[in-house]
């Protein structure tokens, strides 16, 4: 599966970096527990602003797209609970 987190100044400012730490920090916990997780690779990439936050109005960064599915306003938790729901084996 594949994450894609913006690192525009604006997702940056409102916390996209921290979003990325705890990503690469749940790679590690899967690598160690890959019983329970399906045989599937987490790619993980920062990408640039892709103008959600130009074009809609209000706070929606930080923005983070999990697979096809883009999560505006994402925190470290929805993200990785979305991650962790996809990955796990049931
Ligand atoms: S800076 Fe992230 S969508 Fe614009």
């Amino acid at each position: 599966m594949k994450v894609k987190v913006c690192v525009g100044s604006n997702c940056t400012l409102l916390g996209s970096m921290g979003i990325l730490d705890q990503i690469e920090e749940l790679q590690d916990l899967i690598r160690e527990d890959e019983e329970n997780y399906k045989d599937e690779e987490l790619e993980v990439e920062a990408i640039k602003c892709l103008g959600h936050c130009k074009i809609m109005h209000g706070k929606i960064a930080p923005i983070a797209v999990v697979d096809d599915e883009v999560i505006l306003n994402a925190t470290s938790q929805a993200v990785m609970e979305k991650i962790v729901k996809k990955m796990r084996k049931e």
